[in-house]
């Protein structure tokens, strides 16, 4: 076996020869499981019978030709090349140990599939897990078909989850990466999950509710109503709860999907105006039509869906920026109806 810069062995990347000794080499390398820099110590094994000893001094040729050459890699003999990791591996990670915005505490698995499903999450879709731990979420997701994302600030956390993911098969579709989530532009996702304290929950609120219209957010056991001090309490309501019974430890998990933005004057197709007034998924306001003036009820974004009442009559609407467009509903009539937002 030839070890050359650019060849892998295993989850080691090869970069460099730094050393070579009577015993081996030492090579530089990337260990692709927990990305960072270690030296390969790789000694030379007992060669096939039929097969010349070389000498030292073409010792390196024959290395790097890859003739008959064995090579035993003695992984025993990781080095960390790079003096400022040289604390080596992170240390393993204990369930409910502290975390910079939340400890570790894992999602009981059952919680874990409940919070997919209420995401309703599809292959090829992608999803980001905030604060991913062991990185379960990630790797049922992708079991699932999903691409996945873990944010994690954890070294020990990470590097399990990648061994986690690899022994699961879906290393290909999953990414776990060290960081502060607070820091982390989670933007491109389609599905977001979290288990974080109710602070930290409270603080993502405005970037959660900023995401893309349509985003599915799913938290297990905290929501984004927000407390009594919170100026904007009553929050975010949760579209949907389910609570798993009997509870396998923590067993609620909640459910938002991002509205639209709705908020303002819009002209109706039929010159009459609409006024809405938004809070989170909620909306109010006035339907001026045909000399009328009709206060809305029900009003309810679920994604980029307006549904609301007025006058008898049942509205839904497709939101695409500043156009909606749908059908008003009485009885047995359906009839087209659109608006445009005032500028
Ligand atoms: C309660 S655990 C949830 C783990 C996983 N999401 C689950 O549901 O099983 C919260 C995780 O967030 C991580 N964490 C806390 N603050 C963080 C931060 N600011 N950035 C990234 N990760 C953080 C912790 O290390 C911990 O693994």
């Amino acid at each position: 076996m030839a070890l050359t810069p650019g060849s892998s062995i295993g989850h080691y990347d090869v970069s460099a020869l730094i050393g070579e000794g009577g015993m081996g080499q030492v090579w530089q390398a990337t260990d692709t499981k927990l990305d960072r820099d270690v030296a390969l110590k790789v000694l030379q094994e007992a060669f096939p019978p039929d097969c010349d000893r070389t000498v030292t001094a073409s010792r390196r040729a024959s290395f790097r030709s890859g003739h008959r050459a064995a090579v035993l890699v003695l992984l025993v003999a990781l080095l960390l090349v790079d003096s400022s990791a040289s604390a080596a591996q992170p240390p393993t990670p204990v369930h409910g140990q502290e975390g910079q915005d939340a400890p570790w505490v894992s999602t009981p698995q059952e919680l874990v599939d409940t919070m997919l499903d209420i995401a309703a999450v599809q292959a090829g879709e992608l999803l980001i897990d905030l604060g991913s731990g062991d990185g379960r979420l990630v790797i049922t997701a992708a079991q699932r078909g999903a691409r996945a994302i873990g944010v994690e600030l954890d070294d020990g956390l990470v590097a399990v989850s990648r061994e986690l993911a690899e022994d699961e098969g879906v290393a290909d579709r999953t990414e776990f990466i060290r960081t502060d989530l607070v820091e982390y532009d989670f933007s491109a996702a389609d599905v977001i999950t979290f288990f974080l304290l109710p602070e930290l929950t409270i603080r993502l609120r405005p970037t959660f509710f900023n995401l893309r219209p349509g985003t599915r957010i799913v938290s297990n056991t905290w929501d984004m109503r927000g407390t009594e001090e919170d100026p904007e309490a009553p929050g975010w309501d949760p579209d949907d709860t389910i609570v798993l019974d009997p509870c396998p430890g923590f067993c609620t998990a909640h459910a938002w999907t991002v509205p639209a933005k709705v908020d303002g004057l819009w002209t109706l197709d039929d010159a009459g105006e609409l006024e809405l007034q938004q809070r989170y998924q909620r909306v109010s306001g006035e339907l001026r039509t045909g000399g009328r003036r009709i206060t809305l009820q029900e009003g309810r974004l679920t994604g980029t869906i307006l549904t609301f009442r007025a006058a008898g009559v049942h509205y839904r609407a497709d939101i695409d920026g500043s156009a909606m467009d749908g059908t008003a509903h009485q009885g047995t009539e359906t009839r087209r109806w659109g608006a445009a937002r005032r500028p």
